[in-house]
């Protein structure tokens, strides 16, 4: 298990920690607040990062399990980058991509459609993922405008998804819970099944279970009208909802059908890209197919500046130009569209992959993975799937019902504090765990990882029985 280190707290912290505390609880409001507490909350304060660990306010070192918010691919305080954005502060800190440009977005383009499958030539770089999302999407509203089909809108998305935060990119959400009380665009988003194995019928195998979706797409399709659809946006393994892996073959299969009927293939590649299952882009190497966009942000400058975007294909590019409508405008553009540090960072960062993170991620995947299955043997965990360097531990009270503990939904979080006292911070989701360290990790690490959360579930489940909220 990993050592109980307690290290130093830095001299970068400069507010007293018992003021950052007090400060947030009385100015800062945290991402996905609950009414009854919002505004007056104030989270795990973490001071420094090295490597895969992080170190709380106490001075307690954790592995960063869920690497940020699957983010931090080449790990924490890798001086190369910081140097880098330093570097470009100092040469150019910023340009209006209204009117100028610069040379390190021109440079990260190249190098994006060189790793990018099929015929994606062109990006357009956001502030991240919901943006990258957005842009996706209001490019396919614009490319169907100036083709004279304006009612080819509507965008097809799975329960399971998790496509951002923004007002069309959140429209797309299907995790239960995350619409419950927030408005969306619904008139435009068209949903479907999620593709996950784990709940499909208990009878119906995963040959059954594939056709099922695709038949699910096809009915789809003919019951709205292909010539009402623009887009279809999915993510190549749903992370968010749950590290969904999907069977074998379904993908190929959708953007084929994608393909028949003119509709748009968005592949969300936010956190699937640069890196997490060992190739730049997971759609073309890991899945076979070619999308017509891909949306990228988070592993791009591996968390250390906000950067995201979106892959387009040449073929729709070439259709714009060739258009009765020259004179038609995307008015679309932010004000850090190809922002000059997270392109230099994001440069960087991609040599990093290249140069030996993306071959250690492919070589200690199948480790990773091994060890976290032998979680199973726990009468709490229901599966334990993933793939890369992605995996979630889902619990559940009864293995034959696959009851998602219904009685009580804090699991994951109850599993986290048990975690956070033994050194490790998960990324808990209601009944499930998500772990989705730093590529950098080596495999004494995993062990350590895995030995950890072993003892959080154990001592979960401990908690349960105790309560009387499980007999397992
Ligand atoms: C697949 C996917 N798409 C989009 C987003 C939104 O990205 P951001 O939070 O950078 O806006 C996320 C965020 O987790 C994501 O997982």
């Amino acid at each position: 298990m990993a050592a109980q280190s307690k290290i130093k707290a830095s001299e970068l912290i400069d507010a007293g920690d018992d003021d950052a505390v007090e400060l947030a609880k009385r100015h800062l409001l945290q991402p996905w607040p609950y009414a009854g507490s919002v505004g007056n909350e104030a989270r795990a304060l973490i001071g420094e990062g090295h490597g895969i660990y992080i170190t709380d306010a106490s001075g307690k070192r954790l592995i960063d399990g869920p690497a940020g918010m699957w983010c931090i691919n080449v790990g924490h305080r890798r001086e190369e980058l910081a140097k880098v954005m330093y570097d470009q502060a100092m040469a150019l800190s910023y340009n209006t991509p209204w009117y100028t440009m610069n040379a390190p977005s021109a440079e990260l383009a190249r190098r994006i459609a060189d790793a990018a499958p099929g015929d994606l030539s062109h990006t357009f770089f956001t502030t991240g993922g919901s943006s990258a999302v957005e842009t996706a999407l209001r490019f396919m509203q614009f490319y169907n405008n100036v083709r004279g089909r304006p009612e080819k809108k509507l965008i097809l998305s799975r329960g399971g998804a998790y496509h951002g935060s923004t007002y069309l990119s959140a429209s797309l959400n299907g995790r239960p819970r995350d619409r419950d009380w927030m408005d969306g665009a619904d008139d435009l988003v068209v949903k479907l099944s999620s593709p996950d194995p784990f709940r499909r019928p208990k009878e119906m195998s995963i040959a059954a279970f594939i056709d099922f979706l695709v038949d699910q797409f096809r009915d789809t399709v003919a019951r709205v009208g292909a010539e009402r659809i623009g887009a279809f946006v999915g993510e190549p393994v749903q992370a968010s909802g749950g590290v969904i892996v999907p069977p074998d073959g379904y993908l190929k299969r959708i953007r084929e059908i994608c393909r028949e009927n003119d509709i748009l293939y968005v592949s969300d590649e936010v956190v699937t890209g640069f890196g997490r299952l060992g190739h730049i882009f997971a759609s073309g190497d890991v899945f076979g197919i070619d999308p017509d966009m891909i949306t990228f942000a988070k592993g791009v400058t591996s968390g250390y500046f906000p950067l995201g975007g979106v892959i387009i294909s040449e073929r729709l590019l070439e259709e714009l130009r060739r258009s009765n409508h020259p004179d038609a405008l995307f008015g679309h553009g932010l004000t850090y569209t190809s922002h000059p540090i997270g392109c230099a960072v994001a440069l960087k960062n991609l040599d990093l992959l290249e140069e030996g993170v993306l071959a250690h991620t492919r070589e200690i995947a199948a480790y990773f993975q091994a060890r976290l299955k032998t979680l199973e043997e726990l009468p709490l965990v229901g599966e334990v799937r993933g793939v890369g360097l992605m995996a979630c531990v889902e619990c559940v009270a009864d293995r034959d019902s696959k009851d998602p503990l219904q009685l009580d939904k804090n699991v994951g979080k109850r599993i986290d504090v048990h975690c956070h006292e033994l050194g490790l911070l998960v990324r808990p989701l209601i009944n499930m765990c998500v772990m989705s360290p730093p590529l950098i990790i080596s495999r004494e690490q995993v062990d350590d990882m895995v030995a950890i959360l072993r003892e959080g579930i154990s001592r979960t489940m401990d908690d349960l029985r105790k309560e009387g909220v499980w007999r397992g």
